[in-house]
């Protein structure tokens, strides 16, 4: 565990050293939970929303897009729930003044009886060997038994308060677990109150004719409501999706893990409209199109788990997120949810306009029942990180750090090195750089030997170098490398764009997806 926590620091120093992630505001000592990206990390994030984009709009003859405004009418965030139960229970302690989401609080404790359950698990398995049956010992081991109970009735009691929205009771819960505050180590909890996510601020230009508005907490609101105008003008048939990628903002109280929880963030979300009671055959189909979608990366299957709910919220009748396995655990990247048509109904309900859909092959109107995919793109940026920094052992006793991007997804494709700052070699490698911007994403660099010039570009995941040396004069001919084999081959300049389109594309990596 401590080693996985040493990796991820190092994964968070990374992405600032190379131009990743930086913290924002960062001579103003950082503003809590919000992140600026880079000239390498735009690049990445672009390539991961055109990977996103396209499979869903190029792909699917029967999804299209929209970017709807951050500011909507208020009345919408009342119509769906955000106003009144988008909230999070919070606790503070009086001794260290720092405040907490007391679910939070109970999980972490789940987590210390996981912990100590896996901990007697792995010193029995070291104490017997290969001889060693762990269901036997997890059924019968004495101590491991007690844990369990432990920790299954805490979940019992802890499902139990968040379904009945029993505040009083959370409280009992960290009192009667002996739970303390991390930074004054004591027990001096205030009451448990509920907390809204929602960061509103004010239009208008008078005092008294002032709105109060929000920043929007998810992008699916601004689809939902512009569904009819969609529709209409597109003349979309259902079953037909709206999808869209942009800002999403919550006040987090818990705000940790670098930018796996920000306070201001992006969603790519995809709502696709089906005829009531077809929502459960669409359910599956979305998951396994979005599983894939994941896997195509290549990250290893192994690394990727449904997690359906057993909870669900009151207006979903399934529910399940895409987890990755990150270096602090499964984490959820995406969740699908069938959304039945509670939306809509209540957007109908507040807006007092109908926004029935009439279906021509059934006769007849109807709300259409809606599968939602949502992927936070800074959740996916980061898993994207977390599997391809590698530290790689090389002959030599020498260690490089690799970022084994996907080629589709790396900031810069292609390096173009001129051998030495001499003898007519810059010249040569600035005409193949002008050639080959047209495109890929490029980049020239002449600075310090060649070695380390092509640590650099393993640093930022660049796929392919090539070096331009003086029979390049002669020849017309490169030297390729290989990022990942670091093996190096001769190949004509005339041929790099033609050998390199196919590896480096997201054609390659979208013909994945079947
Ligand atoms: N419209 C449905 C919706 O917003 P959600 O589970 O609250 O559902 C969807 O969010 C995705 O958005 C999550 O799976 C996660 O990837 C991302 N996300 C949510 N809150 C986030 C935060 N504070 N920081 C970064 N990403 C977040």
């Amino acid at each position: 565990m401590a080693q996985q926590e040493d990796v991820f620091k190092k994964i968070v120093s990374h992405c600032k050293e190379y131009g990743f992630v930086f913290p924002s505001s960062e001579i103003y000592d950082g503003l809590g939970a919000v992140y600026d990206y880079g000239q390498m990390g735009v690049e990445l994030k672009n390539n991961i929303k055109s990977y996103w984009w396209q499979s869903m709009v190029l792909l699917h003859d029967n999804i299209v897009g929209i970017d709807s405004a951050i500011f909507m009418h208020p009345t919408i965030w009342k119509a769906s729930g955000h106003v009144d139960a988008f909230n999070d229970p919070l606790i503070d302690n009086r001794d260290s003044k720092k405040r907490y989401r007391a679910d939070v609080l109970i999980e972490d404790q789940l987590a210390k009886y996981d912990e100590k359950i896996e901990k007697e698990v792995a010193k029995a398995r070291k104490r017997f060997g290969d001889s060693f049956d762990e269901a036997q010992y997890r059924a019968t081991s004495k101590n491991v038994l007690e844990h369990q109970a432990k920790r299954d009735a805490l979940h019992e009691r802890y499902a139990a308060a968040m379904n009945a929205n029993d505040l009083n009771e959370l409280k009992q819960i960290i009192l009667d677990e002996g739970i303390v505050c991390p930074i004054s180590g004591t027990r001096n909890w205030t009451d448990v109150r509920q907390f809204n996510l929602m960061f509103s601020t004010e239009m208008g230009s008078t005092a008294d004719a002032n709105m109060k508005v929000y920043l929007r907490p998810e992008t699916a609101q601004g689809i939902f409501v512009n569904y009819l105008n969609v529709q209409k003008t597109g003349r979309m048939k259902i079953p037909f999706g709206i999808a869209q990628i942009g800002k999403a903002f919550r006040n987090e109280i818990v705000a940790r893990q670098f930018i796996f929880r920000m306070r201001e963030f992006e969603q790519m979300e995809m709502q696709f409209f089906v005829r009531p009671g077809s929502e459960l055959e669409w359910f599956p189909k979305w998951k396994q199109t979005r599983m894939q979608w994941h896997q195509a990366l290549g990250f290893g299957a192994e690394n990727y788990r449904f997690h359906d709910h057993d909870k669900l919220a009151h207006y979903a009748n399934a529910a399940t997120d895409i987890e990755f396995l990150m270096p602090f655990g499964f984490k959820e990247v995406e969740g699908i949810h069938s959304r039945t048509n509670f939306d809509l109904s209540q957007h109908e309900k507040y807006s007092g306009k109908s926004i029935k859909y009439f279906d021509p092959e059934l006769n007849e109107s109807y709300t259409p029942y809606v599968i939602e995919t949502s992927i936070g793109v800074d959740r996916m940026f980061l898993s994207v990180m977390c599997a391809s920094y590698k530290e790689e052992a090389l002959e030599g006793g020498e260690t490089r750090v690799v970022l084994a991007l996907p080629p589709a997804l790396a900031p810069v494709k292609l390096a173009i090195l001129p051998l030495v700052r001499k003898d007519g070699l810059p010249e040569k490698a600035r005409e193949i750089f002008n050639e080959l911007k047209f495109h890929f994403n490029c980049q020239y660099d002449e600075k310090d030997s060649i070695g380390k010039r092509y640590r650099r570009q393993d640093a930022i995941g660049t796929p392919y170098c090539i070096t331009v040396d003086h029979d390049t004069l002669e020849d017309n001919c490169v030297t390729l490398r290989n990022r990942d084999t670091m093996e190096q081959e001769r190949v004509p300049v005339a041929e790099l764009d033609h050998l390199l389109a196919d590896k480096v594309s997201l054609t390659s990596l979208l013909k994945k997806l079947k």
